[in-house]
């Protein structure tokens, strides 16, 4: 039986080949790569290609284009806002699944897989239970509780129908905070010191055991000094791995990539060799935010072409460095953009004269960015890129 299965492939084989010796008089029928969606092309490595969504402009009858693009260019999407606390429980006990649910039913529609984003981080949190706590109306003891019901309703609520969820997000400090030291910040580890992280994991387990559990921040592209005071990704590594060892089910780390064209960043060879030494921890990785912001100078926004090409160049460099690097880590599951195009990008908002992360531009034109990505994932192939392997939950 599996002889004649091999001989039949081997029959097919030899067909696909006798048919690519007709190359030149079929080659005109031939799909050009360079008409295929990111998404498409993508999968010719297993890779899938998301973006953020923002719910308000996919909802806008006045801009098709948006909705349009999310669902042919990529396989799965991220809410950038829909899935944070303060949105799906503005209120306290009273949960707002409406656009959270709204985005699922998109991804459904168009046969696409839902990182899901966020159960803890520190930013985004309503209001209730920032002042609750600070009014010290709401215990240490009861905000614990309040953690794991958070997640636990989050989670049930999504159940079998998230791939990745980002479990928490951004828990360590950088070099630039007081102490300069690196620790475990903000409201979380605050109030409830560092095992909130394991305690979320589990939860977020028993919630849904079948989806992958990341933990997601940013500055975490490539190691550094190798001391965990100083050098963030390896202060990440280091408490995957105790997590690991204490048993604790997480099954991933999520490399935002938010990067910016005024900084050195990394080469392909180094961020992929992040990558491997998480996957040789047994974990699954992800790049999950991916942008890459330029400073803009008056000269640029008066059309100055000597200014604004380099950091376009810069801008789309990098973003086929991570593209890159996740290629060549077949644990590497997905690869997704915050946000697609510079019309609806937090980073002008944010970062005030900086801006042009996206790939597309603000009128939805492909930026160089977009095309070198597409560029990657046409020309990168065997034996240095090969298919996913696919990650099962830890038990
Ligand atoms: C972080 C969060 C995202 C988003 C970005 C900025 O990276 O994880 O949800 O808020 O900041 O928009």
């Amino acid at each position: 039986m599996l002889l004649r299965r091999w001989i039949a492939t081997g029959v097919a084989a030899v067909a696909t080949l006798g048919a690519l010796n007709t190359l030149p008089a079929t080659a005109g029928h031939q799909p050009n790569p360079a008409d295929q969606s990111l998404r498409t092309l993508g999968m010719r490595h297993d890779l899938f290609i998301g973006t953020a969504v923002d719910m308000a402009a996919l909802n806008d009858p006045a801009d098709p284009q948006y909705r349009q693009l999310t669902a042919s260019q990529f396989s799965t999407v991220t809410a950038e806002n829909v899935m944070k606390w303060e949105s799906l429980e503005p209120t306290r006990g009273v949960y707002n699944w409406g656009p959270a649910d709204e985005l699922i039913a998109f991804a459904k529609q168009n046969n696409q897989r839902v990182r899901g984003h966020v159960l803890v981080w520190h930013n985004q949190l309503p209001g209730w239970l920032t002042s609750g706590v600070a009014d010290g109306s709401i215990s240490t003891a009861e905000l614990r509780d309040i953690l794991k019901n958070h997640i636990t309703n989050v989670v049930k609520h999504f159940k079998g129908k998230i791939w990745q969820w980002d479990v928490v997000n951004e828990a360590v400090s950088d070099p630039w905070d007081t102490p300069s030291t690196l620790h475990y910040k903000g409201f979380w580890a605050q109030h409830l010191g560092p095992d909130y992280v394991a305690d979320a994991f589990r939860w977020a387990r028993a919630a849904d055991p079948k989806a992958l559990l990341f933990y997601n921040d940013y500055n975490i592209e490539a190691f550094g000094s190798g001391d965990p005071a100083n050098d963030k990704t390896q202060f990440v590594y280091d408490m995957a791995k105790q997590l690991l060892a204490a048993g604790v089910p997480i099954d991933g780390v999520g490399s935002q990539g938010h990067l910016g064209t005024q900084y050195g960043n990394f080469d392909t060879l180094q961020v992929a060799a992040a990558l491997k030494k998480f996957a040789d921890l047994g974990l699954a990785t992800a790049f999950t935010e991916v942008d890459v912001r330029s400073q803009i100078t008056e000269a640029m926004e008066n059309g100055d072409s000597n200014e604004i090409n380099p950091r376009l160049q810069a801008s789309a460099a990098n973003y086929s460095v991570l593209l890159q690097a996740c290629l060549a880590d077949r644990h590497c599951l997905s690869f997704t953009v915050w946000g697609f195009t510079d019309k609806y990008s937090w980073v002008p908002n944010w970062f005030g004269s900086e801006g042009l992360a996206n790939i597309y531009d603000e009128n939805y034109q492909p930026k160089r960015a977009y095309n070198l990505m597409k560029g990657d994932l046409i020309y990168s192939g065997a034996p240095y890129v090969l298919p996913r392997i696919p990650q099962r939950p830890r038990r």
